[in-house]
């Protein structure tokens, strides 16, 4: 099944919760919907999967106009926010009624509805109703009901969001690893980036009713296009600064707030332009000499400590030390370097850094 989103606006009164969006969707593309709360990631799955009809634009699944098609005439399962099971039938008729709406023999009802609870673990509740069961359970039942619905698209919002962390990440590798298998294709809401990181085929990174990016996870990581994406997939340090020195070949030099220059991956900035350097905790290492430091916080991580430091800068700088190492003290000064080809160099946001990264 092949999307395609032509212009989509979505207005409520005079409020746009999303904007002239356009996007294509691969058949058996597993794409998550990132972005902060309220951004808009709702409603643009609420109005690809015909629960709303758009206020301009046009949804194509496959070349077809659908956009004014409901839901119930498309072939779509749908896990939406509030769980929605049906209060009155038991579990298992809840993984069934797909099955059975489709007229399928007893057994045939009753084999899906045994496969798909195992899926999630949840077979020992067959018979039970919704009410019996907590919000994390009923929402693992949700996300059995969807995929017994045989539909080859399968629209999931916040499928995990009342899960707890284990079972949570077991799941993303049970439903990669079964959709992949089934060929559907997958539109999934979430605000966690690690989460949405470790399912996608693509990530489309949405702000303030908006596309900000569209990419892999591994892409986005990397090398992120704006400073917006660099803040909020994976962590970072987001340095202002001003271009210092530029070979011929793009090798960049920069002078921080504090004087000192530092090296950073190549880049067609000119001498004399403000910047902004976005370097990851896992790219800065301490020395015996770079910017001066103080630790002011120490944080156990497990497979390392994550360290903060303020910076003779001013800024506040973040690293990661594996945890077989020393472990520095609140108070200690460190000299900090950066993993120059890891940095990442943006033009200065001329609303400012804090307005380039607020999550609204
Ligand atoms: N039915 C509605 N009527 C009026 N405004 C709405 C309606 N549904 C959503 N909105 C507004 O549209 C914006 C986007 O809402 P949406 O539910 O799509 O956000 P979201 O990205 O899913 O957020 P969250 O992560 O909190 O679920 C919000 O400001 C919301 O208040
Ligand atoms: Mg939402």
């Amino acid at each position: 099944m092949k999307i395609k989103l032509e212009n989509i606006t979505m207005k409520f009164g005079n409020f746009y919760a999303i904007k002239d969006i356009s996007l294509s969707i691969e058949n058996g593309e597993y794409l998550t919907i990132l972005g902060p709360s309220g951004c808009g990631k709702t409603t643009l799955i609420k109005v690809i999967s015909g629960i709303w009809t758009p206020t301009e634009g046009k949804v194509l699944v496959d070349g077809k106009d659908v956009t004014k098609v409901p839901m119930e005439d498309r072939d779509t399962g749908y896990v939406f926010q509030n769980i929605a099971l049906f209060p009155n039938m038991t579990i298992g008729e809840n993984v069934g009624y797909s099955p059975r709406v489709k007229d399928m023999s007893d057994e045939e009802i009753e084999s899906i509805a045994k496969e798909h609870l195992e899926l999630v673990k949840m077979f020992d509740r067959i018979g039970m109703f919704p009410s019996e069961l907590s919000g994390g359970e009923q929402q693992k039942v949700a996300i059995a009901r969807a995929l017994a619905s045989g539909s080859k698209m399968l629209m999931l919002d916040e499928p995990f969001s009342a899960l707890d962390a284990r079972v949570r990440v077991e799941l993303r590798y049970e439903i990669r690893r079964l959709v992949k298998k089934l060929g559907i294709t997958v539109l999934h809401v979430t605000h966690d980036q690690e989460e949405a990181m470790s399912v996608s085929d693509r990530i489309i990174l949405m702000r303030a009713g908006g596309i900000q990016e569209v990419g892999t996870p591994l892409d986005m990581y990397r090398n992120p296009k704006s400073i917006f994406t660099a803040y909020f997939i994976g962590e970072t340090n987001l340095i202002e600064c001003t271009v210092s020195n530029k070979s011929r070949m793009g090798k960049t030099e920069v002078r921080l707030r504090s004087g000192r220059i530092v090296r950073v991956s190549k880049s067609n900035f000119m001498i004399g332009d403000r910047v902004v350097i976005s370097v990851r905790p896992e790219n800065v290492y301490t020395a015996n000499d770079g910017l001066k430091a103080r630790v002011i916080g120490v944080v156990f991580m497990g497979t390392y400590w994550r360290i903060r430091t303020e910076a003779e800068t001013g800024d506040y700088i973040d690293y990661n030390l594996a945890s077989n190492y020393e472990v520095p003290q609140v108070g200690d000064k460190v000299f900090l370097v950066f993993n120059k080809k890891a940095t990442r160099v943006f033009a200065r946001p001329e609303e400012g850094l804090e307005e380039a990264i607020k999550l609204e």
